[in-house]
């Protein structure tokens, strides 16, 4: 017999359904409880909600455990790279060998962008934030390839490889222009046969005359970053991605809406965030001691970098950024980081001290990977961005899952309203404030 929890309301008996996951998490289903009772659950900022069953990407934060369809993130990070590992997030299993060719060869064949979209990047003011670039270059791609994003799902699944290509591939095309745009600089076009990581490096940096060929430590560190990024299940973006989704929308139209969430500094924008802190710091002549003194007064500052929503113990990615970085160091000629000599000392400080111990904060993702971004001349405003081409596979498969949804219903959440009561309506004249 299935699991019921027994829910007691005003003197009334309600069972309600209990769901359990593949890993034995559990979840009491509401979904009649309003109807039964009239009441709705409240749970501010959704911490403790699950929105839908999901079958990609598995989190225990108590623990520190991070995995891709079943797969342990450290063996991916490991054995596999950026792009196989979307092929596994999407798909649901690692490609066989005729599988990759194939994905491959869509990847090579979307790289570049269309020549209208590429003045259309061209016409963004200098000045403009590349993330606000790439969530309205990702957009207009549902304009440049009208067939697959018709807002009909059954129709958009039937052409998603091929959408699904275009997203990964562009997302890199356009990222690496907006760049060049925004530094004046002439757009780069794609080499077919280079790597995905090496070809956006190419695009990045490479000059006339002067192609920028990365080391292959630099190159790994690159793909490293993306396969961490690659999904983490129902966080702000993804599930501004299902929303959107969840009405009908095209995919395109869905992953423009992840980037936006994204860009915001509680979310993507905290591998910047933490550069800043760690610049700061050093500008002020601290070694980290007095910053950890401000972090701990709870007047507002915060060691960025540190602490999540969902890990209470160190970031599964956090511990496999730091390994490979120091290789990435060693291939740039980066010998001695008064940055990194803080984040060191800022890290060894915190992971012994009682504040930071009794309230399970560790170094997240963010707290490394900030420092690597720039180990890689990536500018400071690309920080996020390159955040978004990680997530892409994540969003594209969580878009397929509410898409795939035979009992899809629109995202629609309740409230507990605690506006004004009924009133009557106030003439001008009578007015007051
Ligand atoms: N530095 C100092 N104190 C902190 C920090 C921090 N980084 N993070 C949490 N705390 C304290 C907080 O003040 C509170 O203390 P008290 O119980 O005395 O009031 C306690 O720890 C719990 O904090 P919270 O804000 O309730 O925790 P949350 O789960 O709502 O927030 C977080 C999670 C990631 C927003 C937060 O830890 C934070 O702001 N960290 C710094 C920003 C950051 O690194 N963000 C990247 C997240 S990882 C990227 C991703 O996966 O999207």
């Amino acid at each position: 017999m299935s699991k019921t929890a027994l829910l007691k309301l005003d003197n009334k008996e309600i069972t309600l359904p209990i769901v359990i996951g593949s890993e034995g998490e559990k979840a009491v289903d509401i979904g009649k409880l309003r109807a039964e009772t009239g009441y709705i659950t409240y749970d501010e900022g959704f911490g403790n909600t699950g929105s839908c069953q999901s079958a990609i990407t598995y989190i225990d934060g108590e623990v520190g455990v991070l995995r891709y369809r079943g797969y342990p993130i450290e063996q991916l990070a490991e054995k596999s790279n950026f792009i196989e590992s979307a092929f596994l997030v999407i798909h649901g299993e690692l490609p066989t060998p005729q599988e990759r060719i194939r994905f491959g060869r869509l990847l090579t064949q979307h790289a570049p962008l269309h020549e209208g979209m590429n003045r259309f990047l061209q016409n963004f003011p200098r000045s403009s934030h590349p993330m606000a670039v790439l969530s309205s270059a990702l957009n207009s791609l549902g304009a440049y390839y009208p067939h697959l994003a018709t807002n009909n799902h059954q129709h958009d699944l039937e052409h998603f490889d091929e959408a699904a290509a275009i997203a990964i591939s562009k997302v890199r095309t356009i990222a690496a222009h907006s760049y060049r745009v925004s530094h004046g600089l002439p757009l780069n076009y794609p080499r077919p046969n280079w790597g995905y990581c090496e070809n956006f490096l190419h695009l990045m940096f490479s000059e006339p005359y002067n192609d920028y060929v990365p080391t292959a430590e630099v190159a790994q560190a690159l793909n490293l970053f993306l396969l961490l990024h690659a999904d983490h299940e129902q966080n702000c973006s993804t599930s501004t991605v299902k929303m959107v989704a969840s009405a009908g929308a095209n995919l395109f139209a869905s992953v423009s809406a992840g980037v936006n969430a994204l860009w915001g500094p509680l979310h993507g924008g905290a591998n910047m965030a933490v550069i800043q802190m760690l610049r700061s710091i050093h500008a002020d002549g601290d070694d980290g001691t007095r910053f950890i003194a401000a972090a701990k007064d709870g007047k507002g500052e915060r060691l960025m970098g540190f602490g999540h929503r969902v890990y209470k113990n160190y970031d599964p990615r956090a511990k496999i950024i730091k390994a490979s970085f120091y290789k990435a160091l060693a291939s740039l000629g980066i010998k001695d980081d008064p940055l990194l000599n803080i984040a060191m000392k800022l890290e060894e400080v915190a992971l012994h001290d009682d504040y930071f111990v009794s309230r399970k904060l560790y170094p997240n993702v963010d707290f490394y990977s900030g420092l690597i971004m720039r180990a890689l001349r990536i500018p400071e405003d690309m920080f996020t961005v390159m955040f978004a081409i990680g997530r892409m596979p994540g969003w594209i498969a969580q878009w397929r899952e509410v898409a795939a949804n035979p009992k899809l219903k629109i995202y629609r959440p309740r409230q507990v309203y605690t506006g004004p009561t009924i009133r009557d309506y106030v003439p001008m004249e009578k007015r007051q404030r």
